[in-house]
């Protein structure tokens, strides 16, 4: 059977990663890591978009070679994955021979049809820069000063033919509802495709860009940007070979907003059409973190960085403030104060401190064993009929990437069992000596481990040590399914229970 393929955008090695690119990770960590809860072989791939003029202007300044520059970023990012916790099964990186190969096999193919042409290139030319201009660039129909001095060249580059695919392409998006996730971000593709489209120059002569990839017909150009970028989604599970069909057609490529028109939306569909290869399922676009409302960019200086974060507060608190602000497709404004907020009374008092109250009482009235419940009045079924109800809507919630309101269900079930902890108020019953007083007693800390153990069995996806770690403290292992760990059960009955442990420190 079909592996279920999730891929992210590949980053570019010119820069840092940053809250944006930790995002992206996360949620698409967290679909892989449902969909293997839920059963599914699943097959996890991100990576580094290496080539370009940016790495190679890096390089010079800094008098290496660009694959020098691009092995420090590819640790950068591959250690963001680990602190992270992201569970890829791959990373893929577009100066690896593997990736090359598939890109020049693609190209050469399409040029043997006849999809690629060679023609001449007339555009305004930024030297300082060295790239080329649009009239749009200009400001006050000037050209700014960053510019430097801007020239009319002309060039011979080599073109991909988008325009006789344009009808096609609009037929597919419309007919395919489930292409494109959320369905409103189609509109905006369809507003794009309403102009007739440019064939896409595809081609640098090596003479400016050396970085890239040699084009197999003319040696004396690479490729450009997105025709190396996007085949990374074919190349890393082994296009041309049978390994091939075990994951593709990719069930969703997780990408931001930006990069959805025209590349995602419009050059890859056409890409692979015009190659006889068959499209994704699914693009996942997600929105953006801001900063005080603006984008994060090095160049307004307001980027944060996951790694100070993480190290504060921990991977798993910072994977769960992620999830449960951003409502996926939308923007989401980063803000300090709500993050520390978040960690101290979402995770500090209400599952911390759960925690922290249960292992106690173990340890005091019930020398650490978990008791049976053997009691059933209108709290206990309260908490059970709520547990089910989670669970249920959870799951579905899951499947339709509503992260942050399954949360929220989540939270206010761990609200619940704190309050079913005070209706019963062990500490009361434990001085009683009547044993009706006294059944009640291991019923309230069987069912208060037992409501636990589902909250941890639910958070598994969005904070998996975490969940992990909840789970061993209660005795209940780990788990590698969902199924037949959701339902509500006495399988804790007579597990130890751990001595006390702080899940979630005050930050120094
Ligand atoms: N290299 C290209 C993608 C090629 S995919 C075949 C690229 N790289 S990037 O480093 O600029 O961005 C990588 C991903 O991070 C993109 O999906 C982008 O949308 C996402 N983000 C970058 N900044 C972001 C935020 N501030 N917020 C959320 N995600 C954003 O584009």
């Amino acid at each position: 059977m079909k592996n279920f393929y999730i891929t992210t955008a590949i980053d570019y090695a010119n820069g840092s990663p940053h809250l944006g690119h930790a995002y992206e990770k996360v949620l698409t960590d967290v679909i892989a890591r449902c969909r293997r809860l839920k059963g599914d072989n699943v097959y996890f791939l991100t990576g580094l978009d290496e080539h370009g003029q940016k790495v190679q202007q890096s390089a010079r300044k800094a008098g290496v070679e660009p694959i020098v520059l691009c092995d420090a970023q590819a640790e950068k990012f591959q250690n963001l994955c680990k602190i992270l916790n992201i569970s890829n099964d791959d990373y893929i990186r577009t100066s690896q021979p593997r990736h090359k190969k598939v890109v020049a096999e693609i190209l050469q193919k399409l040029y043997d049809k006849g999809e690629i042409y060679k023609a001449e290139y007339k555009g305004f030319y930024s030297t300082r820069q060295e790239q080329f201009l649009q009239e749009k660039d200009k400001v006050d129909g000037k050209w700014p000063e960053i510019f430097g001095e801007v020239v009319e060249i002309t060039e011979s580059n080599y073109f991909f033919k988008l325009r006789q695919y344009q009808d096609w392409l609009i037929e597919y998006i419309e007919k395919n509802e489930s292409f494109i996730y959320p369905r409103f971000r189609a509109k905006q593709v369809i507003e794009f495709l309403k102009e007739p489209l440019n064939d896409l120059c595809i081609s640098r002569p090596k003479e400016r860009l050396e970085w890239g990839i040699e084009l197999p017909f003319d040696t004396d150009y690479v490729t450009y940007v997105w025709f190396d970028a996007l085949v990374n989604y074919i190349s890393a599970i082994g296009y041309g070979t049978d390994d091939f069909n075990k994951n593709w057609p990719a069930d969703f490529h997780v990408i931001g907003k930006d990069i959805l028109v025209p590349p995602h939306s419009v050059y890859w569909p056409i890409m692979l059409h015009a190659s006889g290869i068959e499209l994704p399922k699914s693009l996942l676009v997600h929105g953006w973190w801001l900063s005080s409302g603006e984008k994060m960019s090095k160049s307004l200086g307001n980027i944060v960085n996951p790694l100070d974060l993480i190290e504060k507060f921990g991977a798993d608190p910072f994977r769960y403030f992620l999830m449960r602000e951003m409502n996926v497709g939308q923007d989401s404004d980063f803000s300090m104060d709500l993050f520390v907020t978040r960690y101290t009374s979402d995770l500090g008092n209400d599952l911390g401190n759960l925690i922290s109250r249960l292992l106690n009482m173990g340890k005091r009235y019930c020398q650490s064993i978990v008791p049976t419940a053997n009691e059933d009045f209108e709290f206990e079924t309260q908490l059970k009929n709520l547990a089910k109800e989670t669970t249920t809507d959870v799951m579905a919630l899951f499947d339709g990437m509503q992260f942050h309101i399954a949360l929220e269900r989540i939270f206010n079930f761990i609200r619940a069992i704190n309050r079913y902890a005070e209706q019963r108020a062990p500490w009361k019953l434990a001085k009683s000596e009547d044993s009706a007083d006294q059944e009640l007693l291991k019923t309230t800390l069987a069912n208060m481990a037992e409501a636990i153990r589902i909250s941890a069995v639910l958070l598994a996806p969005i904070m998996p040590s975490v969940s992990e770690k909840i789970l061993n403290l209660i005795g209940a292992g780990n788990i590698d399914k969902f199924e037949g760990n959701l339902e509500w059960s006495d399988k804790l009955a007579g597990t130890k229970l751990a001595d006390q442990e702080i899940l979630f420190p005050r930050p120094n």
